[in-house]
């Protein structure tokens, strides 16, 4: 039996989401939408490193509309669940202590998230004769509780119940963070997006908590991956994050990087010019120093996948002998960096 699942995702990363799903050799691909992937797989769900999360699809039915009273029709998307079919097929053993819900929509409405989380979620919990934990109070769900998801896209309302104990964007190596860390399965995309072959270099210049180096080598544990940073707090939490994973990490300006020339075959990275860490050191106010370095570094058939806050950055790229082969628009904590993937302007020369 093949299983409807529904993959969530950031806006933009829907394809390489996709794409892992395609990879993975678990499912195949039913449709993309807003920050979706659905899917079916043969088991209950693949372990997407791309996803935010992975969803059982529950119950589907027309989107109520934006009136007040609307939420109320909601419960029927609860009363059509098939929850004996379905609870067993979450990753976990225990029966649910509680539901939670956790609902969005797409256009302007006459009632709030939680209005709409409250009716599914009540009628829920009766039907499985658990507490109902309302979001509306900011507490965590209680331990045990399963969690649910709505979404309202203008055509369609459709439920859908998580599938691990928590949302898979939550890594348990992450046990450091710093500001400006990335979003793990933006790392794990950008990762993918690099392509890495066996045995090849991995470079990031500006390491941070070393997101990306790590979900590169968990993805390709037969690379070599190595990290730098000009803050020794953040050295000390890509380390103490890496564990034992093939990842070395040192204090360094990545305006003066202690590598010889072409030794990268990959660099992963988002640089620190974005809006909540500043670039310090030989980078503070010469960005140009950056791109000078990373194309000394890069090997001539390498190729750099970042993550860049704007336009002027893909300008700046180019100007220093990059050319952008992939850029995809993201949107990420209000902002829409694009996901560019560059390789040297000289390789493509070579190739005429
Ligand atoms: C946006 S954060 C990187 C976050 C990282 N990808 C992560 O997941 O945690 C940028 C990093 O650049 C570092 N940085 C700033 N100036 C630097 C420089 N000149 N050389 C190396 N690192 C620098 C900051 O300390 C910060 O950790």
């Amino acid at each position: 039996m093949h299983t409807p699942l529904v993959a969530r995702c950031l806006r933009g990363l829907e394809s390489l989401v996709a794409a892992e799903v395609v990879r993975s050799g678990l499912g195949a691909v039913t449709d993309l939408r807003h920050r979706e992937v659905h899917f079916r797989a043969p088991r209950s769900a693949p372990p997407l490193r791309t996803a935010d999360d992975v969803f059982l699809l529950a119950a589907r039915r027309p989107d109520v509309g934006a009136a007040r009273q609307a939420p109320r029709e909601l419960t029927a998307l609860a009363a059509l669940t098939d929850l004996d079919g379905l609870l067993p097929l979450r990753h976990t053993a225990t029966a649910p202590t509680a539901v939670d819900v956790s609902a969005s929509f797409l256009g302007r409405r006459a009632f709030t998230r939680y209005d709409a989380e409250d009716a599914v979620g009540e009628a829920l919990a009766e039907r499985l004769g658990v507490p109902y934990h309302s979001r509306r109070t900011g507490a965590a769900p209680p331990p045990g509780s399963c969690g649910w998801r709505l979404t309202l896209d203008g055509t369609r309302a459709t439920l859908m119940l998580r599938v691990d104990d928590r949302p898979l964007h939550r890594r348990s190596y992450k046990r450091h963070t710093l500001p400006g860390t990335l979003h793990p399965p933006l790392a794990a995309a950008m990762a993918a997006l690099a392509d890495i072959g066996p045995g090849q270099s991995v470079l990031d210049p500006c390491c941070g908590a070393g997101t990306l180096l790590i979900e590169g080598a968990l993805a390709r544990p037969d690379a070599r991956f190595q990290g730098f940073d000009l803050s020794s707090e953040a050295v000390g939490a890509a380390r103490a994050n890496a564990g034992g994973l093939p990842v070395s990490v040192r204090r360094g300006d990545a305006g003066r990087l202690p590598l010889p020339d072409g030794a990268a075959d990959r660099v992963l990275c988002n640089p620190p010019w974005g809006a909540q860490v500043p670039a310090g050191g030989l980078l503070a106010g010469a960005p140009d120093r950056w791109w000078t370095e990373v194309r000394r570094v890069l090997a001539p058939d390498g190729a750099a996948v970042l993550l860049l806050p704007g336009r002027d950055d893909l300008a700046a790229a180019i100007r220093h002998g990059f050319t952008p082969v992939h850029t995809q628009r993201l949107r990420l904590s209000g902002a829409q960096p694009f996901l560019v993937r560059l390789t040297s302007a000289d390789s493509h020369r070579g190739r005429r």
